[in-house]
This record gives structure tokens, C-alpha cells and sequence, in this order.
């Protein structure tokens, strides 16, 4: 029998009365006071969730199931593809180990409102250490692995940690990568002087302690008691999570407690399709938004399976390492990025991993992170024979604000386009003067004020910022920063960013970023970076620069130089790997660089002379700049 969807009617009914479709929805948690009112909207236009209500996150993720008299259900598989290591937590060995580690970090002073670090690859205790912080109350930041030690330092700055709780090394296909080194450094650079750290030794690689400050993370796990779950006030921040802005400076997304634990509860069964004790499975990383949401949050809240994988699409040990991941543990529902996806159909044209071996109950396949381009979703629909959903969020949402919601009944999925707006967001597109553009024509994504539970409350410390970066352009409104259109049918179809953000194999980068740190080389006169389309990681960074007169050194050593500068101080997730030296760049009479009309360029197509453009020829010297430039993905 079909099913008849709901869709229509529920999202009417979210805007209708957002105060009570939410605190409905809250029902399904364990409050300790529970809330009596839905939201009060601030000055701002931005909603308080929950005023009034108290609960813990930490709690309603783990111990509450295990008081439901469901402690032996599994909470948690580690699949390492590195390793070879499988390893399944129930529900009740999560409570233990969370609670052994909040102990254990409490017996450090950390407390309620205290900031941890997290700098961990993807192992079971980096899940523990985050559910043991919102245990404690304690806020934590998860740094990705994959940033370097000056992009860690400036995260330790702004977020001002009591502890910092990382690991040995990552595994990286081929390579192990000595995290503590780069944790030191970052330590030594930032001036904020954390007094505390705990490490986790892997067997792999172990790290050099520094007495006093460095602890080993086993020995002081054993020496610790449980600790109980602090209650917490709805609005109270679980975390802040950092990331890339327009400028070098990472942006705090701060997410609430109460709010952002309501919204990924109701997720899971209504836009997934998930019910309490199925696996769910996000291939991502704990260092982003994906991770926190759709590793940890999300479905341990709802008494889900969540499956944490160390491992890489291809090559751990090959293009049908999701689809062993997904038979071996009975995945039931799967998330990852398109640029995945990607990987996989370069080394496996043909499915035959898919076709040999099968996808077991698998029923749906969800994308997020970049742009999902119509061949991938195609090429995955008909190799899987599932349903494959492209869904739309941001670090700042928290949780998927366009979807089709497969748990309403929803079944209508568009070629280009990330689906309707989930109950909860009231999506618009504007011009520049704040006007409602008309249907199928583009202009500047936003979502009318104020927003659904678990969305963000502000940035960490930087409320003005927060106001500007979000809240101006659009009065009424939060900007997302992304441009697109809706259809006649109420379907968005996201393009791109409308600011200098890119999105490297679904990692979000800032160009600008990447333009401070080159600028820095005493070489450089000026640079200018876009993103270049890339068939494996949608974009890849391409770098121009131009030279200080006097420079007499090889420009290829430079090139290598600025490359090397940007792996260092970014860190290797940024994949630069592409830059050249041009006599000049393309301007504009006012001096602004021309970057779109460079990005054509990058891309191989032939843009047409802008009319402010104040030296034409500097487009020739672009064009003979780039030729003979390969890209990562070539
Ligand atoms: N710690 C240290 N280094 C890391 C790292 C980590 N946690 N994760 C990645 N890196 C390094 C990689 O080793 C690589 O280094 P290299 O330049 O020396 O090769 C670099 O950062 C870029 O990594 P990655 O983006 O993973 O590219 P890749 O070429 O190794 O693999 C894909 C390409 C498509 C397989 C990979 O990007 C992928 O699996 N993407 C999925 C994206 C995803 O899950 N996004 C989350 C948002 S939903
Ligand atoms: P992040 O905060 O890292 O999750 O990046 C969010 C940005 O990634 C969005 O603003 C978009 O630009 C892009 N993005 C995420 N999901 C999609 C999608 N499904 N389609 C198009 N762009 C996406």
C-alpha cells in the first residue's frame, strides 16, 4: 500500500504554530522540568526554544534508554577500515564509558560552561568525550583532523578551553598522522594557555607528555569515578563548532541544548524514515556538522544504531568499502557527501561491488555537504535501486532544512534540486532590494525569522558579528549565504554561495582564507584564489599570484612554497595543490579583483570582456597562467 504523505500538512501545521508543533514534538525527550512554552522571540527576530524547560542532552542520548530497560540494544559500532577493528558499544557500555569520562574530567575542575577541546580522529572515545562534556555541561569544540596547527590555535583563542582532549594519531590510507605534534604547536601559538590535556595513546604511534600539563587517557579513565548528568537549562550551549567564514577567521556556531535535541529527535523518524532501534549510518567525520548531528546527536537520541567508520570511500581497501560497512551491520538508512559517491563510481563505473555483494536492507540513501550533481544521483539510484535523497543544511542549522522527508511520506525527489523546506523553515529568495524573486528565477537563499529548534543561537562571543553576518542583509530574515531558486512546485534548487565560501569535497572553505595566508609569503605581491570545478571533489582551490618586482627566484619554487605554506598553516583538507604565477590579474576600474571571470577561466570556458574590466590583457596573462596547471582531480 502507498503510503498517503503527510508532508503537506505537517509543515503547514509547523508554521501555523511553530510554539506548538515544537513543544509537541519535545514530548519524546526526558525533561527534568519540562517547558510549558515553545519559544519567546528575541530583539533580534531569533527564537529562544524551550524557555524555562531543564534537561540534559547527555541523558536523553544514552542513560534514559538504558532506564527504558533498553541497555542492551547497540548504541554504537566502530568499523575501522584502517585497523580491521570492529567493536559494538550497547547502550549500557556507552553510560559506562561516558560517565567513567566525564569523571574523568571533572576530577580536572572542568564543569558546567567550561570549554573543552576535542582534536580526535574517528575512534569511540571521541564520541564519549563529546556526550561526557554535555554530561557535565561542559561546551565542547571539535576540531577536524585535518586542520593544521594554526587553524587549531585559533579555534584554542577564541574558545578559550579548560581542557583539550585528543589522541595519539589519525590514520590516514598509507600514512599515520602524529597528531600531538601538531596539538603542541598549536598550544605554543595560541595565546591562550590551556592548562590541561588528555591523551589517548594509540597503539599505532605514541605520543611524547608533557609532565604536568599532558595526562594519558587510559590511565586516567581507570582512575576515575562516574559522573552524573548535570541538569541544564533548554537554552544552555552544548557546543561550538567552528567554521570557515569569509574571512581567516573561523566562525563559533554555537547550538543550544534543549532546541537542538528536540529538532534531531523529531528528524530522525519524520525526514529519515528512521524508527528507534534501526541502524543509521553517516559516513562523515565528528569534526563536522554531519558528524555531531547524524554520528552522535542525532541518532542515539532517537535509540538508533549510529555506525562510526574509520575508513575512506575507495581504496580501505577498495570501491566497495561503504557497501561491506552497510551489509556487515545491517545498515538501514545512509548519509554521506556526493564527492563520495563520486569516488566510488570512478573506481566502479559499473557497480560491480554493488551487484556482487548487494546493499542489504538499505532503503535509502541521503546526500548533503555540496551541490548533488544530477549524474551522481542518478548513477547511485540506478546501481542501488533505492531512493537517493539530496537534502540541504548548514554547521549553522544543525539538521537538514530542505529534504524530501521520507519519514511524512514524502517520495518526490528533482534532478538539481535539495528538496522542499522541512517543517519548521519558511524559505524565501530575495533580490537585492529585499523583494520576493519570482518563482524559477535566482537570487540570495534565506529563511524567514524566526528559526526552527537546533538551529543556531549565535556565534560564540560575537553576537555583533553574528547580526552582521547572518541578520542584515535581509532584514527579517537569516541569510544563508547560498543563491538558488524555488520552482513552481515549491522544489529549491540550491546553485551556489554567494560569498567567497567554497565546498572542497563537502568541506567548507573560505578563498579569502587561503588568500591571507598566501599573502603572507614575502614574494607575493597579490594573489587571488577561486574555486575550480573538480569531478571528484566538486571544487578543488586554484591559486594566481602575482610577484613582487624585485622577486629574481624560480616561480616554480615559490609555487611549491605557497603550497607548502597553505598544507602547513590550513592543513591538508584544503587540497591546495594548484597554483601559478600571471603577470597580472583582472580588475575592475575600482581595483576589486575579478574572481568569477577568473573561475570561468579556471574552469576552461571562455568568458566573455567584462565592460569594467581596467586591462583586458590581464586576462591573456590568466589564460597562460592556468594552462599547464593540473588539478588534483585531473
Ligand atoms: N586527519 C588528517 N588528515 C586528513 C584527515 C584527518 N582526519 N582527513 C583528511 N586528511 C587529509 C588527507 O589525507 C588528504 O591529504 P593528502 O593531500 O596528503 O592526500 C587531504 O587531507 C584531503 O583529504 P580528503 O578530502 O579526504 O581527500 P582525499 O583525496 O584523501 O579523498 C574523498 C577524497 C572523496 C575520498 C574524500 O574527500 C571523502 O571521503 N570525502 C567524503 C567527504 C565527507 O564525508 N564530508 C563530510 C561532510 S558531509
Ligand atoms: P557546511 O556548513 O560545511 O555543512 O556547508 C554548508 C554549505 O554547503 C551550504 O551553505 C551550501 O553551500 C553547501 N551545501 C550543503 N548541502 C548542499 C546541497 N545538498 N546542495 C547544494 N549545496 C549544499
Amino acid at each position: 500500500m502507498t503510503k498517503v504523505s503527510n508532508y503537506p500538512s505537517v509543515y503547514a501545521e509547523s508554521l501555523a504554530d511553530p510554539g506548538e508543533f515544537w513543544l509537541q514534538a519535545a514530548e519524546c525527550l526526558d525533561w527534568i522540568t519540562p517547558p510549558r512554552t515553545g519559544f519567546v522571540q528575541r530583539a533580534d527576530g531569533m527564537a529562544d526554544w524551550f524557555p524555562g524547560g531543564t534537561l540534559n542532552v547527555c541523558d536523553n542520548a544514552v542513560d534514559r534508554h538504558v532506564r527504558a530497560g533498553n541497555g542492551t540494544r547497540t548504541a554504537l559500532i566502530y568499523d575501522s577500515a584502517m585497523t580491521g577493528i570492529v567493536r559494538e558499544f550497547s547502550y549500557q557500555d556507552v553510560q559506562e564509558q561516558v560517565a567513567r569520562t566525564a569523571g574523568m574530567i571533572a576530577a580536572l575542575g572542568v564543569g558546567k560552561g567550561d570549554r573543552v577541546l576535542i582534536y580526535m580522529p574517528m575512534v569511540p572515545e571521541a564520541v564519549f568525550a563529546m556526550l561526557a562534556c554535555a554530561r557535565l555541561g561542559a561546551v565542547h569544540s571539535v576540531v577536524f583532523g585535518g586542520f593544521a596547527a594554526a587553524e587549531l590555535a585559533k579555534r584554542i583563542d577564541d574558545a578559550e578551553p579548560a581542557l583539550v582532549m585528543s589522541a595519539s594519531c589519525g590514520l590516514e590510507p598509507g600514512r599515520i598522522i602524529a597528531y600531538k605534534p601538531l596539538l603542541d604547536e598549536a598550544l605554543r601559538l595560541a595565546g591562550h594557555k590551556v592548562p590541561h590535556s588528555i591523551i589517548l595513546q594509540r597503539p599505532q604511534l605514541q605520543a611524547a607528555l608533557q609532565p604536568g600539563r599532558d595526562r594519558d587517557w587510559n590511565a586516567a579513565l581507570a582512575a576515575a569515578a562516574a559522573a552524573p548528568c548535570v541538569p541544564l537549562t533548554s537554552t544552555d550551549p552544548l557546543y561550538i563548532l567552528y567554521t570557515s567564514g569569509t574571512t581567516g577567521i573561523p566562525k563559533g556556531v554555537v547550538h543550544d541544548s534543549g532546541g537542538y535535541a528536540v529538532a534531531l529527535a523529531w528528524s530522525i523518524p519524520n525526514i529519515y524514515g528512521v524508527q528507534t532501534g534501526e541502524v543509521f549510518w553517516a559516513a562523515s567525520d565528528i569534526g563536522w556538522a554531519v558528524g555531531h548531528s547524524y554520528i552522535v546527536y542525532a541518532p542515539l537520541i532517537a535509540g538508533c544504531t549510529s555506525v562510526l567508520y574509520e575508513g575512506k570511500p575507495v581504496g580501505t581497501p577498495d570501491a566497495g568499502a561503504f557497501w561491506r560497512v552497510i551489509r556487515q551491520h545491517k545498515v538501514d538508512v545512509f548519509f554521506t557527501a556526493p564527492t563520495a559517491i563520486r569516488a566510488i563510481k570512478r573506481e566502479d563505473q559499473e557497480g560491480t561491488f554493488i551487484k556482487r555483494d548487494g546493499i542489504g536492507q538499505l532503503r535509502a540513501l541521503f546526500l548533503a555537504g555540496e551541490r548533488a550533481d544530477p549524474d551522481t544521483v542518478a548513477w547511485a539510484q540506478q546501481k542501488l535501486g533505492i531512493p537517493v535523497i539530496d537534502h540541504w543544511w548548514q554547521t549553522e542549522l544543525g539538521w537538514p532544512a530542505l529534504a524530501t522527508c521520507l519519514g511524512l511520506g514524502a517520495k518526490e525527489t528533482r534532478f538539481g534540486s535539495a528538496g522542499m523546506a522541512v517543517p519548521g523553515y519558511r524559505f524565501a529568495v530575495l533580490d537585492e532590494a529585499h523583494q520576493d524573486i519570482p518563482l524559477g528565477e535566482q537570487g540570495d537563499i534565506v529563511i524567514k525569522l524566526p528559526l526552527p529548534p537546533g538551529t543556531l543561537t549565535t556565534l560564540w562571543r560575537r553576537d555583533a558579528h553574528f547580526h552582521a553576518s547572518y541578520l542584515t542583509a535581509h532584514p527579517g530574515c537569516y541569510t544563508t549565504g547560498d543563491a538558488g531558486l524555488i520552482d513552481a512546485d515549491g522544489f529549491v534548487h540550491v546553485m551556489g554561495r554567494i560569498d567567497d565560501i567554497i565546498n572542497v569535497a563537502g568541506h567548507r572553505l573560505s578563498t579569502g582564507g587561503i588568500e591571507q595566508i598566501i599573502a603572507a609569503h614575502p614574494d607575493v605581491a597579490e594573489c587571488a584564489v577561486v574555486g575550480a570545478a573538480d569531478a571528484l571533489k566538486g571544487m578543488v582551490p586554484v591559486g594566481l599570484i602575482v610577484l613582487k618586482a624585485n622577486v629574481t627566484r624560480a616561480p616554480d619554487l615559490i609555487c611549491r612554497e605557497v603550497v607548502e605554506r597553505v598544507r602547513t598553516e590550513l592543513g591538508p583538507v584544503a587540497a591546495f595543490k594548484s597554483v601559478a604565477v600571471t603577470a597580472q590579474l583582472p580588475k575592475t576600474r575600482s581595483g576589486k579583483i575579478l574572481r568569477a571571470t577568473i573561475r570561468s577561466l579556471a574552469d576552461g570556458q571562455s568568458p566573455s570582456l567584462p565592460a569594467t574590466i581596467e586591462e583586458p590583457r590581464a586576462l591573456d596573462a590568466v589564460r597562460t597562467a592556468l594552462s599547464g596547471l593540473t588539478k588534483p582531480g585531473d
